[in-house]
């Protein structure tokens, strides 16, 4: 099976210095960017967020045009594939010092698509709560930033490979998203997932699905959702770039339906042209 294709900076390689800031500290940010029939999905979304991530962690964000064609070239003979583009500050400063001008590294790589099983989005998932806490920080919450630790540590929580998700809480025991998706519940018809203001990542897919139940008129509700509350949910469900919509039919032991809302929004996101 081949590997990645990856441009380090516009070249083909693989291999970025140890002095770099993303290896030494996390100091940079990625997307996750889902790849169909040659195109990057919802390509302008993907872009914004960078650039707004880029903007908050005051890094010189990499020209849009520049990323575009490097992304082009690397998916246009891939049918599916999952495009991944990481930004660091590159080598520079003493300690975790900000360099006076950053020298950004620059790495889009192309992956192979994870292959899930189309019965996680037509029958649902298996979901658990981890006992790894995300803690509150205001100031990196919503960003796609290199920091994964605390999703690294959830998910060595569990090797049942029948379980394909955990949810993770605050120290409030808010539940806040899962390890790669963020989380949302159906009551009473309306759609409600949780704040991210304090902590979690603002999911490209997230906004896709907040704007079509906008479009369907579905009300929907942004909140602290404590973990407790899961147990009441009529429907709840996943997201993310790469798996779009999974419903959740177990979590903890407890049964879920998948329902009308749910069915709904998949089948939407489903006909939707990407942007
Ligand atoms: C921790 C976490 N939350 C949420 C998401 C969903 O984000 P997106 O919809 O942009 O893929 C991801 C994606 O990998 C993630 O890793």
């Amino acid at each position: 099976v081949a590997g990645p294709s990856i441009l380090v900076n516009g070249e083909p390689g693989e291999t970025v210095s140890v002095l770099d800031r993303g290896f030494q500290y996390g100091d940079g940010i990625f997307e996750t960017i889902r790849v169909a029939d040659g195109r990057p999905d919802f390509w302008e979304r993907h872009m914004a967020r960078l650039a707004s991530g880029c903007e908050r962690l005051r890094l010189p964000a990499p020209d849009g045009d520049l990323l575009r064609c490097e992304a082009g070239q690397l998916c246009e003979a891939s049918r599916a594939g999952v495009l991944k583009i990481v930004v660091t500050r590159g080598i520079g400063g003493r300690g975790y010092r900000l360099p006076e001008k950053a020298d950004p590294t620059r790495v889009v790589a192309l992956f192979a698509a994870p292959g899930y099983p189309e019965s996680f989005v037509r029958e649902g998932v298996r979901a658990r709560f981890c006992r790894a806490r995300l803690s509150d920080q205001p100031m990196l919450a919503g960003l796609k930033h290199l920091n994964r630790l605390d999703q690294v540590m959830a998910r060595g929580e569990w090797s049942d490979e029948t379980i394909q998700e955990g949810l993770m809480c605050d120290a409030a025991n808010n539940m806040i998203e899962g390890t790669m998706t963020n989380v949302f519940i159906v009551r009473g018809g309306a759609l409600h997932t949780p704040d991210l203001s304090r902590c979690g990542v603002l999911g490209i897919m997230r906004g896709i699905v907040l704007d079509l139940a906008q479009q369907l008129g579905i009300e929907t509700e942004i909140r602290a959702i404590p973990r407790d509350e899961m147990k009441s949910a009529a429907e709840i469900f996943l997201t993310n770039s790469v798996i779009g919509i999974w419903p959740v039919r177990e979590l903890e032991g407890r049964d879920y339906r998948l329902g009308d809302v749910t069915r709904k929004l998949i089948e939407v996101l489903a006909r939707l042209a990407t942007d």
